[in-house]
């Protein structure tokens, strides 16, 4: 089950530049992607109306795509503009046409009904690569997993504690064992919490031994939006703070991360994150480095949610057993049960 009528990333603004005519396959559809002359982004259905060879191992002329099979040439809007050999156009010689935007550093496809395309659903305030406050790196990773258990591990970062014991969580069982405030948001959860007294990651060059209040905060939006910002401040930033979003002095390190899951189709997902700190944290190297550290959590992350998949598929289903880390999780499976019921509703 997907949510149609939402923002997808479909890949990286960079990945669909010049000639390049770019397959995707998202929610079970297959997308094509390529630029017209002006820049201006295209996603048709990669399906050509004639013999169906894809569109993706066409060839842009103009602000239109050239199917290379019998060369049947589209418009933008989807529409057959020429037939070699034929004056007449066959009136179903058309294939879908999706919204398509770029903000922050990927490019969104709406996959549900066009005219509900709402830009005001991609997420505000998305970090690009051209950003002066931050210096970010990013990468993909593909999972052999329904996406769901994807958004279910992001949203309970209790795991960190265990899957990332060597990693992100530097032996600390804080993550496991601190519980976060949650709260609904219309589209997703906010999910906020303080870890006391902890170290900050290699990454930040800390001066050895110093210790920090660390503050974390995250909103995850449907489909699929992690955007994730962590403050490391004094110790005793917290307690001065109520325990609450702290407002006092400017934090000694900020990290950011902007992640985004896609399904390619219920059992294949394609999961895109930067990684990214202020241009006064880094030093030569530093951006590489904070990018190599998430790639190696991510890859720990695959492997314990590729081996529950299969878990999954192979024994009979049983309800999970839910926990009290387990908040945000079922907040947002029940956003998302609303916004599918919505749609199919409408
Ligand atoms: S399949 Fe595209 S032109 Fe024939
Ligand atoms: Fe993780």
């Amino acid at each position: 089950m997907f949510l149609r009528n939402c923002w997808y990333v479909a890949g990286w603004t960079r990945d669909v530049q010049g000639d390049a005519v770019v397959a995707r396959k998202i929610i079970g559809d297959r997308v094509v992607l390529y630029r017209q002359p002006s820049g201006r982004l295209v996603a048709l259905q990669d399906r050509c109306p004639h013999r169906h060879a894809p569109l993706s191992l066409g060839r842009i002329e103009g602000d239109t795509l050239r199917c290379m099979y019998h060369g049947l040439r589209f418009g933008a809007d989807g529409r057959c503009v020429e037939v070699p050999g034929q004056d007449t156009i066959p009136a179903k010689a058309c294939v879908r046409s999706y919204p398509v935007r770029e903000a922050g550093c990927w490019i969104w496809v709406w996959m549900g009904d066009p005219e509900q395309a709402d830009a005001a659903l991609i997420p505000p305030g998305l970090v690009g690569h051209d950003d002066p406050a931050w210096v970010l790196g990013g990468e993909s990773l593909s999972y052999q997993a329904n996406y769901e258990l994807i958004n279910d591990n992001l949203l309970d970062l209790s795991h960190i504690s265990f899957v990332h014991r060597n990693t992100l969580a530097r032996q600390s069982l804080q993550w496991g064992e601190t519980r976060p405030d949650t709260r609904e948001l219309p589209r997703g959860v906010r999910v906020e919490r303080w870890l006391r007294d902890d170290t900050a990651p290699a990454h930040c060059a800390p001066p050895p031994g110093e210790r920090f209040d660390r503050w974390t905060w995250y909103d995850y939006l449907a489909p699929g939006v992690f955007l994730l910002q962590s403050e490391y401040h004094a110790p005793g930033t917290a307690q001065a703070a109520g325990l609450r979003r702290p407002d006092g002095p400017r934090p000694r390190y900020v990290n950011l991360t902007q992640q985004a899951v896609t399904p390619v189709d219920e059992r294949h997902t394609i999961y895109y994150f930067t990684a990214g700190h202020r241009p006064e944290d880094g030093y030569a190297g530093r951006t590489s480095l904070q990018v190599a550290a998430v790639v190696k959590a991510f890859e720990e992350d695959r492997t314990v949610i590729e081996a529950q998949q299969k878990v999954i598929d192979e024994l009979p289903p049983v309800p999970m057993v839910p926990t009290g880390a387990d908040g945000a999780v079922t907040r947002f499976r029940r956003v998302m049960q609303r916004l599918m019921a919505e749609e199919a509703a409408s």
